[in-house]
């Protein structure tokens, strides 16, 4: 082989290896989780939550769920297009696809559930009405929502739901959600505590209870109404 023979084949072998490394690399059209950008600053919600606990929560935790489902969908070959199929479907999927697709997708819409103490409003009349018509007052409401959320032993999620026109109050283990087919409480999640310990432990160690009393005056109530439709 001459040398300018072997410099055009080069060319080729190049320019083919970019093309076959493009295709490689293309992700399957499908399922993609990702992190929404904050709506505050990590220190927006303090004193009730803290800017470290939320640096670590949103950069690592969160993160890390995020690329973990990717993955998972990307070896299972997951072809489905919504999140809700995805959950509706989660029983044929592995435990990683289970955990960081619940993972992933929890904490997207804890953080929207979040306001800043500055900012919170107290809920307006459609949530009040909603709530005092399900559970018979607001406080009410509050004590059986506190109570789902400390009530769940080890790591999990407490949610309000709307499940047809009932709402609902209960939890769920792990990152499981009430989209989950394997859910036992089942509905429109409406508004979610996270009660993992990396959600709080920092600032309250092993005080949940406090987390939780506290983490009442950064709910965003808006969001809550939006959902309620
Ligand atoms: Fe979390």
């Amino acid at each position: 082989m001459d040398r300018r023979t072997f410099v055009e084949q080069s060319v080729k072998l190049a320019a083919l290896t970019a093309v076959s490394g493009q295709v490689l690399a293309a992700r399957a059209p499908g399922l993609s989780f990702s992190q929404i950008p904050l709506p505050y600053a990590k220190e927006a919600l303090e004193p009730s939550i803290d800017a470290m606990t939320m640096d670590i929560h949103y950069s690592k935790h969160h993160a890390a769920y995020v690329k973990n489902v990717n993955d998972a969908i990307t070896d299972e070959k997951i072809s489905v297009e919504r999140e809700v199929d995805f959950f509706a479907n989660i029983q044929k999927y592995s435990a990683k696809a289970r955990n960081n697709g619940g993972g992933a997708w929890n904490h997207n819409f804890f953080w929207l559930n979040l306001a800043p103490a500055q900012a919170a409003v107290a809920p307006g009349s459609k949530v009040l009405d909603a709530l005092t018509g399900a559970f018979g007052s607001f406080d009410k409401f509050k004590e059986q929502f506190t109570q789902a959320a400390m009530t769940r032993f080890g790591s999990g999620w407490a949610w309000l739901v709307k499940e047809g026109s009932q709402l609902k109050v209960g939890s769920t283990p792990n990152q499981d959600n009430p989209l989950m087919s394997v859910s036992e409480l089942k509905g429109t999640p409406l508004l979610a505590l996270d009660v993992w310990e990396h959600a709080y432990y920092l600032k309250y160690q092993n005080k949940r209870n406090e987390y939780v009393a506290n983490w009442w005056s950064v709910v965003n109530w808006n969001e809550v109404a939006s959902r309620l439709g």
